[in-house]
């Protein structure tokens, strides 16, 4: 494959893993005390043994404070059986039915967006798209008054620039965001409780499994866990897929002519770029993977776009395949905590590019300027993507 100057940076890390997969599919970071798991077959045990690979962060690493970090107390990060109680609640109020119900919202956001730029025959992808849609989506669906969006937005960005790899500085601001969430969400649960709306927090509210309703630090978990698994992934899943049809410009005309295979190229671009990094998950005993002995309890950072490169699975892996068939990739994880948001997700990045499709004319192209991927070990994406198209 001919690497592009402008992309060298983000192709720096598929070269990485492709030498990782060749040389030390299973490999020990003595810097991050865990094992990284670069094989399509691999990484599918760890995502679906979930009986072997636990997801339960606070049985194997110090306690976090639910506070500073809401997520550890989500379904994210348990097992069953109270993974499935509380994924059976969740599933109550986050339906297909109210997906399906926000179909004529998102395409109405899409194109008060578009209508911003449309005439301009520009627009950063992310900043003008990309970035909006989902955050608003999301915050509809939370009932969270439009006025404090941006605020909301600013929160998810600087919880998630504070990730292990960032400075202390950058960690303080994350958690002070985090803490920022918890105080808004308890604020709002005790309002919906004493007035229920219809929107999702007030469903969550009433959810029952077996007489058992969510606690509060369930709950409150659950509301940050889709603000941030809902906006950063999918704003990354748009901007993903412009930059594989900037790389494949022919895909564009394709596409426009063909509508049929819009849904596949977006499952292209989630194998391609995929915009989830890595996978956490820590073994319940002893085990074994690609000749590997691993001790209970290890860290295992399993990586999602290296599964979804791996010649072994993927014949071309390398290439950007429209048509693609069959396309398993992990995109969205596998097994019992495949992506809650999936549906929702594949909605919003159907409705942005068909809109794009319809109403950027002519051929797209992402000027020649040097993209430099989003400096976070969890998601994969650009900062700002600039695309013009023909007036
Ligand atoms: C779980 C990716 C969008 C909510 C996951 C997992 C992945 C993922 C890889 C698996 C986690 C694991 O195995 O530990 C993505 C990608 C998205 C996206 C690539 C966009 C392109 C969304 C959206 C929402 C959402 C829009 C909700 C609004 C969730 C939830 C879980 C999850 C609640 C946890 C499920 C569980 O633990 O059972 N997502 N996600 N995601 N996602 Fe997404």
């Amino acid at each position: 494959m001919q690497t592009n100057p402008k992309r060298a940076e983000l192709t720096a890390s598929y070269d990485w893993y492709r030498q990782m997969r060749e040389s030390q599919p299973v490999y020990f970071d003595p810097q991050m005390q865990g094992w990284h798991i670069f094989r399509y077959e691999d990484v599918a045990r760890v995502l679906t043994e979930h009986a072997t690979f636990s997801s339960d962060r606070n049985r194997f690493t110090p306690a976090g404070d639910p506070n500073s970090n809401p997520i550890i107390s989500s379904m994210l990060f348990m097992d069953p059986p109270r993974h499935h109680q509380l994924r059976q609640l969740v599933s109550q109020a986050f339906t297909p039915r109210m997906v399906a119900r926000m179909e004529a919202r998102i395409q109405e956001i899409t194109n008060d967006l578009l209508d911003k730029v449309v005439a301009k025959g520009e627009m950063e992808v992310i900043r003008d798209l990309a970035g909006p849609l989902p955050v608003t989506v999301i915050a509809e669906l939370l009932g969270i008054p439009t006025e404090r969006r941006e605020e909301f937005k600013q929160w998810c960005d600087d919880f998630l620039s504070g990730d292990g790899n960032a400075t202390p500085e950058a960690q303080q601001v994350g958690m002070q965001a985090a803490g920022s969430m918890v105080s808004y969400f308890n604020k709002l649960l005790e309002q919906r409780r004493a007035q229920p709306h219809d929107d999702l927090v007030s469903a969550l509210l009433q959810a029952e499994v077996d007489g058992e309703h969510l606690s509060s630090e369930e709950l409150v978990g659950f509301c940050v866990l889709l603000l941030l698994a809902g906006n950063e992934t999918t704003t990354n899943l748009l901007g993903n897929t412009i930059l594989c049809l900037d790389e494949h410009p022919e895909a564009v005309e394709q596409l426009r002519a063909r509508r049929e295979l819009v849904p596949g190229a977006l499952e292209e671009a989630l194998r391609y770029y995929s915009p989830v990094k890595i996978m956490l998950r820590w073994p319940v005993s002893e085990t074994t993977l690609s000749d590997q002995r691993i001790e209970a309890g290890q860290t295992l950072l399993a990586w999602l776009p290296s599964a979804n490169r791996d010649e072994a699975q993927f014949p071309n892996a390398d290439q950007f395949i429209i048509e693609r068939e069959p396309n398993r990739h992990l995109g969205f994880g596998r097994g019992i905590h495949f992506c809650l948001g999936a549906p929702l997700a594949r909605l919003e990045a159907k409705i942005a590019l068909n809109t794009m499709l319809d109403r950027l004319p002519g051929s797209w192209r992402v000027p020649d300027v040097p993209l430099s991927p989003i400096n976070n070990l969890s998601v994969f994406g650009i900062a700002k993507l600039p695309l013009t198209w023909q007036k």
